[in-house]
């Protein structure tokens, strides 16, 4: 998947005298991001509450309304039947011969294509009927989509329950959702996901209500998927920690934008953003050997609001680098930094290592 500079802004309502004069103001929940996700990799965005990572995840499902997309496109490289489809019934959708542009499909494509990327949420069952049995939960969706036969479902939902670790399938087919655990409960999510057989996952925040003691079991579960059917995984935390135990990639938000994007070891053990050394110092088990090198960073204030982003670079109001770095205050205040390679598959958008090079760049 390829995400091209997406911004998802959603209006404010405002009193019909502001309405008149066309002074709309926008909650800029996603203002401009970009990334890449390979097929059989896990990315992972990290970042505080209200930092836009549900929204990414709603604007890649086409949930959010094709008005509050500012700008941008999402690219999607289906399975080849898929892809193929789409090119003989809505050709325009089609780019670069491999990619089709999410937001550019209508009816059949469109339906297709909302096959091919499944979520899963944090309170699974939250929205679902507490007296349909496991079976029926995970076959819904294929019934929805007018998929298969009743013998062709049946296989179908087994092989999804198996996947999962619900073993033996038929042990659980039957039972209700009040029988299962947590971890249960969301493996059962995570199979009527699967169940369509889609290229890609995502998942916000899907352990984060779970115990900690059954968490693993849940990630245990992504991981095979990832390495065993080559599904590409969208995974959403606030947790750093975390992230860096599932993820191969990290991008770190910061009020709508990536400030950050490597390998989620590099970012952990090398972080460059001032941002992302304070996520990083505020759980200093995360790696151990960061305790002595990286001191607790601290951010100052509060997360600004998303309606008067802050001029130049939205994260120098907190900044303690930029208070340290007079040299380059300048940049900090007129310019917002983009998404700059400062070393081999490791982007940050902060003007002191931009301008500086990693080396230079310690907080400290
Ligand atoms: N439908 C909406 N209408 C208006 N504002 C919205 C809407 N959805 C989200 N927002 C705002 O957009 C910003 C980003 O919200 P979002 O839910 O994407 O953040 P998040 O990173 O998922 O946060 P959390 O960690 O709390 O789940 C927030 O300021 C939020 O209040
Ligand atoms: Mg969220």
């Amino acid at each position: 998947m390829r995400v091209e500079d997406l911004r998802v802004w959603f209006p404010v309502r405002k009193g019909i005298i502001e309405t008149l004069l066309g002074r709309v103001e926008y909650v800029r929940a996603v203002d401009g991001i970009s990334f890449n996700v390979e097929k059989a990799e896990t990315f992972c965005l990290v970042g505080e509450s209200g930092c836009g990572k549900t929204t990414t995840a709603r604007a890649i499902m086409m949930l959010v309304d094709r008005s509050d997309v500012k700008s941008g496109r999402v690219l999607f490289r289906p399975h080849d039947e898929v892809l193929e489809e789409i090119a003989r019934i809505q050709p325009n959708a089609i780019v670069d011969g491999e990619y089709v542009d999410i937001y550019k499909t209508r009816g059949r494509a469109e339906k297709l294509i909302r096959r091919e990327v499944q979520i899963i949420f944090q309170d699974p069952f939250g929205s679902i009927n507490p007296r349909m049995k496991v079976y029926d939960v995970v076959e819904e969706p294929l019934v929805v989509h007018g998929i298969g036969t009743r013998e062709e479902r049946f296989e179908a939902v087994a092989r999804a329950l198996e996947a999962v670790k619900l073993t033996p399938p038929e042990d659980f087919m039957a039972r209700y959702p009040h029988q299962l655990s947590g971890g249960q409960r969301q493996r059962v999510a995570i199979a009527r996901a699967l169940v369509l057989n889609p290229s890609m996952l995502l998942a916000d925040e899907p352990v984060s209500m779970l115990d900690v003691s059954i968490r693993a079991e849940v990630l245990e579960v992504f991981n095979e998927l990832k390495t065993k059917r080559g599904l590409s995984l969208v995974f959403i935390t606030h947790d750093i920690a975390l992230a860096r135990y599932i993820c191969d990639r990290i991008a770190v938000m910061y009020l709508g934008k990536i400030v950050e994007v490597a390998r989620a070891d590099e970012i952990i053990e090398k972080p460059l953003h001032p941002y992302t050394r304070a996520l990083i110092s505020a759980v200093p088990d995360v790696v151990p050997e960061n305790r002595l090198k990286l001191r607790y960073v601290p951010i100052k204030g509060e997360v600004p609001s998303a309606i008067r982003i802050p001029a130049g670079c939205r994260f120098r109001p907190r900044c303690v680098a930029y208070d340290e770095n007079e040299w380059v205050r300048g940049f900090c205040e007129r310019e917002e930094p983009g998404l700059v390679e400062v070393e081999r598959d490791h982007y940050v958008a902060c003007w002191i290592p931009i301008k500086r090079g990693p080396e230079g760049s310690s907080v400290s």
